[in-house]
C-alpha cells in the first residue's frame, strides 16, 4: 500500500485518494518545504528545456507525460501536431474542481519561493514573470481539459498506470518523482520506474533529480543499485537550465539490450 500525500485535497478535490502526513522535523532545511504535492502546472517551453528535448527527435512518437497535473505541455505539444497524452490521479475531477485548486496553490508556492537561497533567477527574473508562466500553464491546461477530458487526459496514479506494454515511445516526469523525496519512500519511486518503463518502448526521462534542498537524490544509487532494476540502464544528463539550484540534470531511463 503506497501513501499518497496529496495532502490538504480532500475538501476541493473529491474522489482524490489523500493520505499520509509528515511528521518530519523540517526546521534544518533551507530550500521550499511541502508537506503535499502542489497543483502546479509547467509550459511547453519549459519541459523542451527540462528534458533537453529536440522537437526533431519526438514529433510523430508517442509520448506520455506522467503526472502532468495542471501543466500544459499535453496541449502545447498536440496543438503543434505532436502525439502526446498525459496521465495524472486529478483527471477523474471535474475541470471546475481542478479549477478552484490552481489559484490557491499557485498563491502559496510564489509566497514561499521568495528570498530562498535554493533558487537562481535568470530564468525567470522576477516572482512575476514564474507565476505568468504558470498561470499560462494551468489556464492552457484547463480549455484543453475540458475539451479532451478522458481521451487526451487519463486518470492514473503511480506505481500503477492504466497504459499497455511499450505502449510509449517516451515517458516524462516533472516535479513529481525524486524532488518529492521526502514524501514518497524509496520502494514508490522503484515501482514507478518499473511501471513507467513497462509502457515506454524507448526512453523515460525524470526531471528535476534533486530535492527541494537542491540535493541529488538518495535514491538515485539505490535505483541504480537495485538488483530488481539491473534491465534497465539509468544516465543522468546535464542541461543548461536551472532555477532549483542543481537542477540543471535529468535523469534518463532505458532498457539494456537483452543478452543472447
Ligand atoms: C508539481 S505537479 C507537476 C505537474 C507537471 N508534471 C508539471 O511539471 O507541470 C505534481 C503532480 O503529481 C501528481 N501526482 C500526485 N500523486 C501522484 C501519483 N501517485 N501518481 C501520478 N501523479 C501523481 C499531482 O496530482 C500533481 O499534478
Amino acid at each position: 500500500m503506497h501513501r499518497n500525500p496529496l495532502l490538504g485535497e480532500t475538501r476541493s478535490l473529491p474522489g482524490v485518494r489523500v493520505c499520509g502526513v509528515s511528521t518530519r522535523d523540517d526546521s534544518d532545511k533551507q530550500g521550499l518545504v511541502l508537506d503535499r504535492v502542489m497543483l502546479l502546472g509547467r509550459t511547453f517551453e519549459e519541459y523542451l528545456r527540462y528534458f533537453a528535448i529536440e522537437p526533431a527527435d519526438w514529433r510523430g512518437k508517442a509520448i506520455l507525460d506522467v503526472a502532468s497535473g495542471v501543466g500544459s505541455f499535453c496541449a502545447e505539444a498536440n496543438e503543434r501536431g505532436w502525439n502526446v497524452r498525459a496521465c495524472d490521479p486529478i483527471y477523474e475531477l471535474a475541470p471546475a474542481d481542478i479549477r478552484a485548486r490552481c489559484e490557491p496553490d499557485l498563491d502559496h508556492v510564489v509566497q514561499a519561493l521568495q528570498g530562498l537561497s535554493t533558487y537562481r533567477w535568470d530564468f525567470y527574473q522576477t516572482p512575476e514573470r514564474l507565476r505568468q508562466y504558470r498561470e499560462k500553464a494551468y489556464r492552457t491546461f484547463l480549455d484543453d481539459y475540458e475539451r479532451h477530458q478522458g481521451i487526451r487526459y487519463v486518470a492514473g496514479c503511480l506505481p500503477k498506470l492504466p497504459f499497455g506494454e511499450g505502449q510509449f515511445d517516451l515517458a516524462l516526469v516533472s516535479y513529481f518523482l525524486f524532488v518529492y523525496e521526502d514524501l514518497f519512500a524509496y520502494e514508490f519511486h522503484r515501482e514507478s520506474v518499473l511501471q513507467i518503463m513497462r509502457l515506454t518502448r524507448q526512453e523515460a526521462r525524470f526531471y528535476p533529480i534533486v530535492s527541494f534542498e537542491g540535493r541529488r537524490s538518495t535514491y538515485l544509487d539505490r535505483l541504480r543499485e537495485d538488483p530488481l532494476l539491473r534491465h534497465l540502464r539509468f544516465e543522468e544528463v546535464r542541461t543548461d537550465f536551472e532555477f532549483l539550484i542543481n537542477s540543471n540534470w535529468y535523469l534518463r531511463v532505458t532498457h539494456r539490450p537483452e543478452r543472447v
